[in-house]
């Protein structure tokens, strides 16, 4: 199977079970914004779950944060974005597509679209920003950004989160949000888009312990991601050479998933320095200070920063957990989640339609309904077909309501990767899945 292929069909599996949907489909799309159907909220949620359970539940020492997409347009002015956050863009003088002048297959000045040789004249420099106006006059004056990034927003809030939870440096802040960048050239699915969601972490720290920070931070982002259940050796580091570098960055790893179209980061780790407090001390002339309470030294902390792109690891996800394969001479596709990501974590099946198997099943799914187990009860169609519906759907356990039911109260639960059948008291259906996620 070739990448393009792996990857439609990865498209069209996401279609089919309600992963993913192109935005505004009934009229065409736009290719570069995606919306989630009721499988891929689910999973994406559960990421989000996972990330902000080990980053703000399970630390002392980080606080979370929700911040305004619209922020005060002298933020970007401080943090650069409006001078610097450009791609170079060139034009075909015949179709007048535009493109990336650094993608390879442009660098050679033909038009990837249309083919005319020496199609492009000096690239010019294009700010990635998406702007609108604040209040009713549309003028110069109210002109405001779509943040491009969650981070500004946990900068200008250090000294409020800081005093409100008494946090001594160093500590970070988290926050999960949707961040906006107008990409030349969307694609590859979910991979690029100009709306997406960043789940993103500033660690504050004393200057000097940064390196030593940074290095705790790559180390475990990484295992993050490994105890995912992504595949070690589809995953690496890549440092930025200082050509690659963000112009806040002083070092910069990507964690980078062997997608089917190559190599690509999904998380950056970014030593910023002292960069964007005092650049906001220098533009709001307020203090970026922390004073540390036991040695009464005055320093703006350092920062070095975790910054994951949600969608890109749903894709990671997605991408990693596809499979196809023969199974008792029939071929099957199948989603091996891990049961904390899958969207639905149980379907029940009765059997048959008859000897009342559909009313034993469906007060199980109502039982695991209630303690707040995703379950999905289906009658249709043969018992294969089921399985192979959840199989792509990602589900990991199959319970089946059959005749023997009726006579012992037990279910067989059938696991989607093993395909080994054990069997349950439905009584005890709730427990086992709950000691399996
Ligand atoms: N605050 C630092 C920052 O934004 P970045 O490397 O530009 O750093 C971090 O972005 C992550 O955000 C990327 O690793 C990627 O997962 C995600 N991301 C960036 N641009 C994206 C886009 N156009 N579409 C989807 N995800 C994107």
């Amino acid at each position: 199977m070739s990448d393009t292929q792996l990857m439609d069909k990865l498209a069209s599996l996401a279609k089919r079970r309600g992963y993913v949907f192109q935005s505004s489909e009934i009229y065409g799309g736009t290719g570069s914004v995606w919306d989630y159907g009721p499988l891929g909220v689910e999973l994406k949620q559960n990421v989000k779950a996972l990330w902000w359970s080990a980053m703000v539940h399970q630390r002392d020492d980080v606080e979370g944060l929700d911040a305004a997409i619209l922020m005060h347009p002298r933020v970007w002015e401080a943090s650069e974005h409006v001078d610097v956050f450009t791609d170079p863009l060139v034009e075909c003088s015949n179709c007048h597509r535009r493109f990336r002048a650094d993608l390879p297959e442009v660098e050679g000045g033909q038009c990837p679209t249309c083919g005319t040789r020496d199609a492009f004249g000096e690239a010019r420099q294009f700010n990635l920003m998406f702007k609108t106006f604040m209040g009713p006059v549309e003028d110069a004056a109210a002109v405001v950004y779509l943040r491009p990034e969650t981070a500004q927003g946990i900068y200008v809030n250090f000294i409020n989160v800081q005093q409100a939870s008494r946090q001594k440096v160093p500590f970070g802040i988290a926050q999960i949000g949707k961040a906006f960048r107008n990409e030349i050239t969307p694609g590859n699915f979910i991979f690029r888009t100009r709306e997406f969601e960043q789940a993103e972490m500033q660690y504050f720290v004393e200057p000097g312990t940064d390196d030593d920070w940074f290095e705790r931070w790559k180390a475990e982002r990484m295992a993050w991601h490994v105890g995912l259940g992504i595949r070690e050796d589809k995953l690496r580091y890549h440092e930025h050479a200082p050509d690659e570098m963000a112009h806040y960055a002083k070092k910069a790893f990507d964690i980078e998933y062997e997608f089917p179209f190559g190599w690509k980061e999904f998380e950056g780790i970014h030593n910023r320095t002292d960069f964007d407090l005092t650049r906001h001390q220098e533009f709001s002339g307020k203090r970026m200070e922390y004073i540390d309470p036991g040695t009464n030294k005055r320093f703006v902390p350092y920062v070095v920063e975790t910054s994951m792109g949600v969608d890109r690891t749903v894709l990671v996800l997605l991408a990693d957990a596809y499979r196809e394969e023969e199974v008792e001479g029939e071929e099957r596709v199948v989603l091996g989640l891990d049961p904390r990501l899958a969207p639905i974590k149980v379907a029940v099946f009765p059997l048959m339609k008859k000897d009342g198997l559909p009313e034993v099943a469906e007060r199980l799914h109502q039982a695991l309904r209630a303690a707040a187990v995703p379950s999905f009860f289906d009658v249709a169609g043969s018992i294969g077909r089921r399985y192979r519906r959840q199989d792509e759907a990602g589900t990991p356990w199959c319970a089946t309501v059959d005749g023997q039911t009726l006579e012992d109260d037990t279910v067989t639960i059938r696991d989607r990767d093993s395909l080994e059948q054990v069997r349950v008291s439905v009584g005890k259906v709730v427990e086992w899945v709950r000691e399996r996620l």
